[in-house]
């Protein structure tokens, strides 16, 4: 597997790469969420690339940017075995150099969720993953539903400026007990990772909840916030049941809905969603 970390050297390593290509962008301290994004890139392309970056322009001032773990040796060594023939790995300064001041602004549902929660959060992730995908020039690039909202941005981005590349979004990939596996998770005490098995559990009693024929996104909602508040050492920054484009709040779940979640487990930042879908269940004819 060739490890590249400058523009040049890519551009140079390019030209040689069978087509098509995918593309996977990720920040590293990579976990089976990842690499099943570099599976199915390897399943559906000639090349694969992946690249590596803890994007600064992305993190707000009070973020974890300095803490962010950083496990390149490693990651590489997974990359490797799950099918990858280049890391695009640049340095802040390859990707930001003196004077960088461009930035895309990715209108509407930048504005709610985690964009109302990390103003400029969307602007940093749209700048970089255009500027990886210029740099690489995929086929394909793949993302995960884990980052519902930065899924949609990015489909968007590439919508609105005419992107010539197919934009895929993966099922998030949990742990045994139903987390959401995050680079983040890393942070968690014992206690706390505990306590953060009550937002799997919460999305259960959602789904519960919905096929037992409450529709109402208030009720489901006041009723994951007090399963959630049953562990002192969470502490809930938003509850959306949301239309699954637009992200607009909905009052009445009477079509597929994202419920989607910020919640803080002691100092570390979790968000999590899952796809509420009225009836699917007891449709007619099962
Ligand atoms: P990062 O958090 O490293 O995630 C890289 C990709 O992996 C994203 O598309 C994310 O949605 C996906 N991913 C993370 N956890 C996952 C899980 N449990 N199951 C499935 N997919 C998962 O997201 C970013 O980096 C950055 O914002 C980036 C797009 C690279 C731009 O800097």
């Amino acid at each position: 597997m060739k490890i590249i970390s400058t523009v040049a050297g890519f551009a140079r390593y390019r030209p040689g790469m069978p087509a098509p290509v995918g593309l996977v962008p990720t920040m590293g301290c990579l976990h089976e969420g990842h690499l099943s994004l570099v599976k199915k890139a390897r399943e559906e392309n000639h090349s694969v690339v992946a690249s590596i970056f803890v994007n600064p322009t992305q993190f707000g001032p009070s973020d974890d940017f300095n803490r962010y773990p950083r496990t390149f040796d490693r990651d590489c060594r997974l990359l490797d075995d799950a099918g990858a023939d280049a890391v695009f790995a640049p340095a802040p300064e390859a990707m930001y150099p003196d004077g960088y001041d461009t930035w895309v602004e990715v209108g509407g549902i930048t504005q709610r969720l985690e964009g109302a929660a990390r103003p400029r959060h969307f602007r940093g992730v749209a700048t970089v993953v255009l500027k990886l995908l210029n740099i690489v020039q995929p086929d394909n690039a793949y993302f995960g539903q884990k980052d519902a909202q930065q899924a949609l941005v990015i489909h968007k981005m590439a919508r609105d400026l005419n992107l010539n590349v197919n934009i895929q979004v993966l099922p998030v990939i949990r742990d045994e007990n139903g987390l959401a596996l995050s680079s983040r998770n890393s942070y968690l005490s014992t206690s706390e990772k505990a306590a953060a098995g009550r937002i799997p559990a919460a999305f259960k009693l959602a789904e519960a909840m919905l096929k037992e024929g409450e529709t109402s996104a208030g009720l489901i909602k006041d009723a994951v916030t007090r399963l959630l508040e049953q562990e002192p050492v969470l502490r809930i920054e938003y509850i959306s049941i949301a239309d699954p484009c637009s992200l607009e709040e909905m009052e009445t779940i009477d079509r597929p809905a994202l419920l989607s979640l910020a919640v803080k487990a002691g100092s570390t930042r979790l968000i999590d969603n899952t796809l509420l879908a009225p009836g699917w269940k007891d449709s007619p004819g099962q």
